[in-house]
């Protein structure tokens, strides 16, 4: 049995990582207009390079909770195939341990040339006069997905979800295309679906089943039951 994972902000936010969209989160302190589009990246690069930065150094320090761990658990005992699609930019996943991963967002880690497409690790605090060092322009931004950009290996994550006899979502608010999408393309692809989240998302409708608590404890209990051979 094939599963796949969708994870959100929901998932690092017992990690210590500010969610987007709860109250007091980042969408709700910033303008995401300003601070994750292109345009808001040539208005202003200084300024979301330093929103960057603080997120950066915030995951630097950040520890996977026991969440994270049990995923990395059940990729390491699951007989079948089980792959993490994450909307995260933290490198949480990774610490605990979890090798098939797809950061559909990008993430903090790399650092991408806006003018010539050059990708490199990313250093801890980019500035808008750092070179890139292919180009050399001073159009340094972070490896992240914005707004009205494509999503990373979409091709991907569209064959793994039609292949997958289990999708489960845990964390997201289910406001964000194209992976609100995803529970409906496993469904149509003959997948069971279940969400694990604090509260019920946009998409909770459209689960077989959704549970509501914090990740730390919902996603061990999940991890236990499947490994103990109990029904998703
Ligand atoms: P959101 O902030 O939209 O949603 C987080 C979800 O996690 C909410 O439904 C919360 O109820 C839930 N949640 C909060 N704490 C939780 C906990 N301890 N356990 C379980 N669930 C919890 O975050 P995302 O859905 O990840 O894009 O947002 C999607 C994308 O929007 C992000 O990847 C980001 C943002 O713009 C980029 O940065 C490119």
């Amino acid at each position: 049995m094939d599963i796949v994972i969708l994870t959100g902000a929901g998932i690092s936010a017992e990690s210590g990582l500010s969610t987007f969209r709860d109250t007091g989160g980042l969408w709700a302190r910033h303008d995401w207009r300003d601070l994750a589009t292109p345009a808001g990246f040539a208005r202003d690069p200084a300024a979301v390079l330093a929103f960057y930065n603080a997120r950066r150094q915030a995951v630097r320090t950040a520890r996977p909770n026991a969440a994270h761990v049990a995923l990395a658990r059940l990729e390491a005992a699951w007989p079948g195939r089980v792959l993490v699609v994450t909307q995260n930019v933290d490198d949480l996943h990774e610490k605990a341990g979890t090798r098939n991963l797809i950061h559909m967002h990008g993430a903090h880690a790399g650092a991408l040339c806006a003018a010539c497409g050059h990708r490199w690790p990313a250093p801890l605090v980019m500035a808008p006069a750092d070179p890139c060092p292919a180009c050399a322009r001073p159009a340094t931004r972070p490896d992240i997905v914005w707004f009205g950009e494509t999503p990373r290996q979409l091709p991907a994550i569209h064959a793994a979800l039609a292949a997958c006899d289990l999708f489960v979502a845990i964390g997201t608010s289910g406001r964000v295309q194209p992976a609100a999408g995803f529970v409906r393309r496993a469904r149509t692809a003959g997948a069971r679906t279940l969400e694990l989240n604090l509260e019920p998302s946009a998409q909770a409708a459209l689960f077989d089943a959704a549970l509501q608590g914090p990740a730390s404890r919902l996603v061990p209990a999940w991890v236990e039951g499947l490994l103990g051979g109990r029904a998703p």
